[in-house]
């Protein structure tokens, strides 16, 4: 290293990084100001087709842009950044690390460390599959209970835990598919403003604030999220933790009923985990009346499709078996909850979220909207969609002689009254 300038000894220690493949990260921090520029630059190396390229993720308050360059680029495009748009940069490599200052005014400088990591980190371009509720979700985990000040998920907490984790990576995808990952929704084309999400049922609060973590943490989307909790102590203990974490008013508990709750005029996505018996219908009530864009939902227990259920003649001899004649009752009230949310113009999805060992109660509901709101034109297919929805509601419930379902007033069109309470 001969170079006298700092500038110049920061981007040789760079090239010679990529070239002899002992580069492991690099940072730029401290935007000059005025301009669109993201807060931070991070850039890893990664193989693409067999060639080094610097994956770079640019920092921007409310999302993060990511874009790769060849390596025989990479240099050139440092030279850009540094002093022109970035006043500091730190360079790790498994040899050293070099922290670069350019202030506005004053002296460069350059200062150079053992190396924070000695061992090259994968080149490979898909990233390995990060936990949701990873080391940065601590806080609110300890707050919790779920895990212990060091980390460790309590004994009594790891199905919860797993229940929690599994519900957002669904979560996570349904998101890109609705539109949400990487952006703010933006109001006709317009002022763009953060996503609502309420949490019917929301007990202590562990979905609540895993959602609340994964969207404003992890996608870095602003996302206010409300848990409708029952109980008043759970919701108090709730707001105290919010608070705590520094959740900024994007995450607060309400005490109140599902069935009547006030929630924000535009929700966009209705989740609920485990809310008891028919307060899993209340809640799917609640987000077609708003219009929600997503519903999702893993049901509790099940008590008021069983008492109804006739048995027809060819599954007598079956249902004379109380353990199958609850499973059926599950069965039946599940899959008319689905067929009730198609016919409100959503396409519905259930899958087990988690295995049965960690929650028999594992079914989850999820439900993404092809039709228009209540009140809007819907197109062709989606009305058809509903329409086959509500003869299949009809031929079911006849079958089972079942008079009544919580999510009957969805097919007379009575959900508007759900949408009553809102603030
Ligand atoms: C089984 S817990 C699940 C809590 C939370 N969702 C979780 O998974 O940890 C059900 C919660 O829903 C609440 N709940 C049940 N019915 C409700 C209703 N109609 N309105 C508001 N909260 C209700 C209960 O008080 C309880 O805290």
């Amino acid at each position: 290293m001969t170079e006298t300038n700092p500038v110049e000894q920061f981007l040789t220690a760079f090239s010679t990084s990529v070239a002899d493949d002992t580069f492991v990260r690099l940072v730029l921090s401290g935007p000059r100001a005025g301009g669109e520029r993201p807060e931070r630059v991070l850039a890893r190396l990664v193989e693409i087709r067999r060639l080094p390229h610097l994956s770079i993720t640019l920092r921007f308050p409310t999302k993060d842009v990511t874009r790769n360059l060849a390596a025989t680029e990479a240099g050139a495009w440092l030279r850009e950044q540094l002093g022109k748009e970035f006043h500091s940069a730190l360079l790790c490599t498994v040899r050293r690390d070099w922290q670069l200052a350019v202030p506005e005014a004053g002296l460069v400088r350059l200062v150079t460390h053992r190396p924070s990591i000695r061992e090259v980190p994968s080149r490979s371009h898909d990233l390995p599959k990060r936990d949701v509720l990873d080391v940065s979700a601590r806080e609110w985990l300890v707050g919790l209970g779920v895990t212990d000040a060091r980390g460790k998920v309590r004994p009594a907490m790891t199905d919860k835990f797993r229940q929690i984790n599994h519900y957002l990576e669904i979560l996570s995808h349904l998101a890109t598919d609705c539109g949400w990952r990487g952006a703010t929704v933006s109001v006709g084309g317009a002022t763009p403003r953060e996503l609502v999400f309420a949490d019917m049922g929301c007990g202590k609060g562990y979905l609540t604030f895993g959602a609340w973590h994964l969207f404003n943490r992890q996608f870095r989307v602003p996302t206010r999220v409300l848990g409708v909790e029952a109980r008043p102590e759970l919701v108090a203990a709730g707001n105290e933790l919010a608070g705590r974490v520094a959740a900024g008013g994007l995450l607060q508990f309400a005490a109140g009923e599902i069935a009547t709750a006030p929630l924000p005029r535009k929700v966009d996505a209705l989740i609920a985990l485990h809310a008891c018996n028919t307060a899993t219908d209340d809640a799917i009530r609640r987000g077609v009346a708003l219009g929600a864009k997503l519903i999702l939902v893993a049901p509790c227990c099940h008590q008021e499709v069983r008492p109804q259920m006739s048995h027809p003649p060819v599954l007598a001899p079956v249902l004379r078996h109380g353990v199958m004649a609850e499973r059926m009752a599950e069965w039946v009230t599940d899959g008319l909850r689905a067929l009730y949310i198609e016919a409100a113009g959503y396409e519905t999805k259930l899958c087990e979220f988690v295995a049965t060992e960690h929650t028999p109660k594992n079914l989850l509901i999820s439900a993404v909207r092809i039709a228009a709101p209540a009140g809007a034109a819907t197109g062709a297919a989606a009305a058809a969609g509903a329409d086959a929805a509500r003869q299949r509601i009809g031929e079911l419930k006849k079958f089972f002689g079942i008079q009544h379902h919580a999510l009957d007033p969805l097919l007379a069109g009575t959900e508007q009254s759900a949408a009553a309470a809102v603030v």
